[in-house]
Formats: structure tokens, sequence, C-alpha cells
């Protein structure tokens, strides 16, 4: 995967295989959808403690239930205050935490002058101001040589027609991750950004707004979340290995 269509923030030379035993403790946010269902469940299989929020409380208590009633977290985007208490909250649970993934967002379609305020204000609050709460809370649980990651995708990097408000809510969570990974770089904390492309998880029927245009076939699944669980393993290994010598003073 290159870095426009795939993971930002992963280091090229990355080992591939977790310390052993991969003792990380990982918080999964949107983990009641496909994409950070199949995460929590890859970073478990990997060996890593996970703790998982949602929205919809049938869908939380099964996957937390599937794994090992691991602590779970309703939240809603809308409550700001409780996105940025998530991390926390994983934290006390799980006896520290060491990474975060939002995986959680809303989608909606057509032409940006048949949207409205708050149409518009829903994107911005769901796939942007929400995952930064929730990020932002997770650092000052976040020790160095942690990692976060964010599921944007591609229109991050390629705004699609049909999608302006939605492209550019992604667009503005991918800038937040690169100034956060100039900032973080000292602390070595990892920032990832997973810049997926179409994928058949039948997000795009559940659009709030509006019908999808013709999508191109999706993309493997397995692999993007493969891509993301090996970004997490490289950050772990690269902590495990200590600090790293001669790091550029950033300006
Ligand atoms: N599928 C794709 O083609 C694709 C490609 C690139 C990036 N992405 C991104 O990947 C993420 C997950 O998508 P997915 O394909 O896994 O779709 P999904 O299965 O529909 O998952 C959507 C997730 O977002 C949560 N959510 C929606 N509105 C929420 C709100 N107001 N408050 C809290 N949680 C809310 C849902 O929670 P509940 O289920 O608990 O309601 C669910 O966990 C999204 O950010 C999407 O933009 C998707």
């Amino acid at each position: 995967m290159n870095e426009t269509d795939g993971l930002r923030g992963a280091q090229p030379a990355e080992p591939a295989r977790a310390p052993e035993p991969w003792n990380w403790r990982i918080l999964v946010v949107g983990a009641t959808g496909v994409i950070g269902g199949a995460v929590a469940t890859a970073v478990r299989a990997a060996g890593a403690e996970v703790a998982v929020a949602g929205r919809d409380a049938a869908r939380l208590a099964a996957v937390s239930a599937r794994l090992d009633a691991c602590p779970a977290f309703a939240f809603d985007a809308y409550d700001l205050t409780g996105c940025g208490l998530l991390g926390s909250r994983a934290a006390t649970a799980l006896g520290g935490l060491d990474a975060v993934v939002s995986a959680f967002g809303a989608v909606a379609f057509g032409r940006a002058e048949e949207s409205a305020d708050a149409l518009d204000e829903h994107l911005f609050t769901v796939n942007t101001l929400a995952p930064i709460a929730v990020l932002r809370g997770a650092l000052g649980q976040i020790g160095p040589g942690g990692a976060l990651a964010a599921v944007t995708g591609v229109v991050a990097s390629r705004p699609a027609a049909g999608m302006a408000a939605y492209s550019a809510s992604k667009a503005a969570l991918g800038a937040w991750l690169d100034a956060v990974r100039l900032e973080q770089r000292r602390n070595r904390v990892t920032v990832l950004d997973a810049r997926f492309p179409h994928l058949d998880t039948g997000f795009a029927e559940r659009a709030v707004a509006g019908r999808p245009p013709r999508l191109p076939p999706g993309g493997d699944l397995e692999a993007c979340v493969a891509a993301l669980v090996e970004g997490l393993v490289g950050a772990a290994a690269r902590r495990d290995r200590g600090p790293a010598i001669g790091l550029p003073r950033q300006p």
C-alpha cells in the first residue's frame, strides 16, 4: 500500500513481528462497525488487550462478548466531552493504554448545493470533531512510543464528486493527524492515517443522506485491516527496541 491510498505514518522498514508477548492495551472506537470490529478482532488475535467503544448497545455487547468480555464503552459522536474521556476510561479498565484506533464515521451523498448546514455539521462532527476529541483525549494516556490511528479514507487524498463534505471532513482529520505526527516525533508516538479505498462493508448503503454513485469494486478488507495492525505492531516493536538515536530537532 502506498501513502496516498494506504497507511500514512507507518515507518517503511518496520519489523513485521510484534514483541513477544505483544502486551499492548488498545482501545478501538467504532468497534460496532465492520472495519472497527475487524481491527478489534485482529489486534486481539495478535495478543493485545482490547477495550471497545461503539454507539449501538446491542452490537457493542456482542463485540465485547466475542472478545473475551473485554471492557466496552457506549458513546455518541455528538458527546464530544464523552469522546474525550474514552481514553481514560479504557486506561482505567486495562491498567494503562498504549494505542487507540478511531474507526467510526458517517457518509452522505449528493451535490454540494443539495446539502444543508445541518448535514455538513453532522459529517464534520462525526468524522472530524469526534475522532479528534477521542484521539486528543487518549494522547494524555498514551505514553512515549505508543500509537494513535484513525481510518480516514482515500477521499482524504482525492476528494470525490458527490461527497464534498464527507471528503472535506476526512481531509481535515488527515491534516490534524499530519500535524500531531510532527508534534509527537520526540515522544515517538506513531500516528497512523488509514486512507483505505472503498470497501464492501455496507457503509455506503448506510449513508445519512443521498444514494451512493456507482462505486468501484470494493478493496480487500482483510488486507487493509492487516496493514493497520502491522502499523501498530511496528510501533510496538520500535518501542521495545528503545529510543531512536540522533533524531533531528523539529523546527
Ligand atoms: N467502507 C468503506 O468503503 C470505507 C473506506 C474508507 C474509510 N472508511 C471509514 O471507515 C469507518 C468505518 O466504516 P465501516 O465501513 O466499518 O462502516 P460501518 O460498519 O457502517 O461502521 C460505522 C461505524 O461508525 C459508527 N457511528 C456512526 N455514527 C456514529 C455516531 N453518531 N456516534 C458514534 N458512532 C457512530 C457506527 O456505530 P454503530 O454501529 O454503533 O451505530 C459504526 O461503528 C468510517 O469512518 C468510514 O468513513 C470506510
